[in-house]
């Protein structure tokens, strides 16, 4: 089945491949109910490291079980505080039933995880599929006038309520846990950080930030580059922001979706089943969902992420 989609010749050409990549990256139990073992874990890191997600399939799962197999592949845990959390490590996937665009977790932060991880405890019928975009296939399939530009720095900026913005600090800051905790000394120092960012507190409490990231990231061991970032994706818990090159040229739409349109070329469907794990790189590999179809209530996907 060739796409319409674009005259251009799409990156992953037909069903069949989309299939064997998606096979390529699963890992399926031997036999039922079988517990995530060290040699599963090892398989898995093998194959994170190689394609940038892999997809454990059949295991017995719970979330003790997500919450243990998360722990093998971060030691410190990041939450989006905007979610409702379900146990310690991780929380509930709450963002409308509209379709997600691709992006990195946490992209427009300053101290993004490195791995994020999903479970779905309960999958959905038809529809909610999500998405998972290689970004080292992005960029080597950009053409040469996006390369140069997205090398180029980017600014995102925006204005976020006071309790968000609190949680997170409390979060992130090493010395503190509590919002209540938060003082403008303690934003200074989480911003200070990390050089790029400046953040301003309104009357209203609001904190208006920017801070500078690059769209493409490197892989420190082989050098190969990413689009990766959060360009394209959504805002639901969050005032949309606004992006920017350092120096001041704005993204524009035509770019925007150019962008898009290469993306979506590069893009697998991974429609889940109950107890579907996944561990994807953060640093490489861009995820959204397609639009919800049906009762969201009978989807309950669990996100956990954090870094090395
Ligand atoms: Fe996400």
């Amino acid at each position: 089945m060739h796409s319409t989609y674009s005259k251009e010749k799409k990156v992953i050409d037909s069903a069949t491949e989309h299939l064997e990549r998606l096979l390529q990256n699963t890992l399926i139990a031997r036999q039922e109910n079988q517990r995530v073992d060290q040699d599963t874990i090892t398989k898995a890191k093998q194959q994170l490291q190689k394609s940038g997600w892999v997809l454990l399939r059949g295991f017995n799962h719970d979330l003790e079980a997500f919450s243990a197999l998360v722990s093998h592949f971060c030691s410190k845990l990041t939450f989006d505080p905007a979610r409702e959390f379900t146990n310690d490590t991780a929380q509930k996937v709450d963002a409308g039933t509209q379709a997600i665009g691709l992006h990195i977790e946490n992209g427009n932060t300053p101290f993004p995880p490195d791995v994020v991880a999903f479970y779905s405890r309960k999958s959905a019928s038809v529809g909610s599929q999500t998405t998972l975009c290689d970004g080292q296939k992005i960029f080597n399939a950009m053409p040469t006038h996006l390369q140069s530009l997205f090398e180029k720095n980017m600014v995102v900026s925006r204005t976020l309520p006071e309790a968000l913005w609190k949680r997170y600090v409390a979060n992130e800051h090493p010395l503190i846990d509590n919002p209540e905790q938060v003082t403008q000394q303690r934003l200074q120092e989480l911003m200070n950080m990390l050089p790029g960012q400046t953040g301003t507190v309104n009357d209203q409490g609001e904190l208006y930030y920017r801070l500078c990231f690059s769209p493409i990231l490197v892989n420190t061991q082989s050098g190969q580059r990413a689009f990766a970032n959060a360009i394209l994706g959504p805002s639901f818990n969050y005032q949309a922001p606004t992006y920017e090159f350092e120096g001041g040229q704005a993204l524009d739409g035509q770019t925007k979706a150019e962008i898009a349109d290469l993306a979506e070329q590069c893009t697998l469907e991974l429609a889940w089943q109950d107890g579907d794990m996944v561990l994807i790189d953060n640093t490489r590999v861009m995820h959204g969902r397609r639009a919800i179809q049906g009762d969201p209530n009978d989807r309950q996907l669990v996100i956990a992420m954090g870094s090395h």
